[in-house]
């Protein structure tokens, strides 16, 4: 293939772009998009502060705006994130206990409801384990309503939208370590007890190394038989960029279930990271040598 795309597409693979919708109208930005990705997920018109600005009325304008831009241009949606401990609205981080679980559950309900058949995959829920070496849970208003609210979140989704993927997705899950492990452990449980769930995101906000246990760490996830997907790839600039975009095109290639790759913005310009520069194109939308690296792996083998 000579496009992220043709090439992903030909390896049976999808290779998507994170997308702020107010940028559909930048044609430098809408060309690369049209033409590399053939996946989008919304940067953040589809979180929970977006789509439930006031408590049970809901406003889809921005999801709308993408899930029209991916069907007229042949690219599947990523569906991000109906439950996480940031971007709540202010109703919601005013509640607390059966109140917040009730409205957590009827913001799963809703929105996954009215995105019924549009979505490939939804992250159910996003970034609920701690970092360091704990293996636990994130604090989080969410996770005082009781530990099972991730099964919850993850049945009222499956009942809304039952041709959707199901994801639970995370950051610093790059290897094998406590907090991969940790989650590792609570898909095996759901997968043991019937809880729906059926694919982890792997962010992939990379620095200037790879765990060299990447590939394994993806491999022992899809052997507890869940899909596995890189959601959010960057990565730190430097003379090592390339290199890992390559090596995480090729761990996911290596891995049968993992079914494609996100990176979180098109050009260094779009980026969260900022002077990072941590993306496959430039500011002026030219392709970026981590652009060849991850073309290449998508093409080799
Ligand atoms: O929309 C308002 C705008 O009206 C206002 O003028 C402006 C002033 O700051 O803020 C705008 O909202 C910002 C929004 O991005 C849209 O640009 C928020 O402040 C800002 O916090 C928000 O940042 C997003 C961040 O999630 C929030 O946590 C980033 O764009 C987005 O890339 C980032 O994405 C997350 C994933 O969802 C989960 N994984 C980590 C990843 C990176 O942090």
């Amino acid at each position: 293939g000579t496009t992220l795309r043709t090439a992903a597409a030909e390896k049976g693979r999808y290779f998507g772009a994170a997308v702020a919708t107010g940028k559909l109208s930048t044609s430098t930005y809408v060309n690369i998009l049209n033409r590399e990705f053939n996946s989008v997920v919304a940067e953040n018109e589809m979180k929970w502060d977006a789509t439930e600005p006031q408590q049970g009325r809901f406003s889809y304008s921005g999801g709308d705006r993408l899930v029209s831009h991916a069907q007229a241009n042949g690219m599947s949606v990523r569906g991000h994130a109906l439950l996480w401990h940031q971007q709540q609205p202010g109703w919601a981080q005013g509640l607390s206990g059966s109140a917040l679980r009730n409205a957590a559950i009827n913001h799963v309900t809703q929105v996954a409801t009215y995105y019924r058949g549009k979505i490939y995959a939804w992250d159910v829920v996003n970034e609920a384990f701690a970092d360091g070496g704990s293996g636990g849970r994130r604090d989080s208003n969410l996770q005082r309503t009781g530990n099972d609210w991730i099964e919850a979140a993850f049945r009222a989704a499956r009942a809304a939208d039952p041709g959707a993927k199901l994801c639970y997705n995370d950051y610093n899950t790059d290897g094998i370590n406590a907090k991969s492990t940790g989650i590792y452990n609570m898909v095996r449980d759901f997968k043991s007890r019937g809880v729906p769930i059926d694919c982890v995101g792997f962010q992939s906000h990379l620095g200037t190394t790879l765990a060299g246990d990447y590939q394994a760490n993806l491999q022992r996830f899809a052997d507890l038989g869940v899909d596995v997907q890189i959601t959010e790839l960057d990565v730190m600039t430097g003379s090592n960029q390339a290199n890992i975009f390559g090596a995480v095109t090729r761990a996911c290639l290596a891995v049968t279930r993992c079914t494609g790759i996100t990176v979180w913005g098109v050009r260094d310009c779009d980026s969260w990271r900022g002077s990072d520069n941590a993306l496959l194109f430039d500011c002026n939308g030219n392709k970026k040598s981590a652009y060849d690296a991850v073309l290449n792996a998508l093409n080799s083998g």
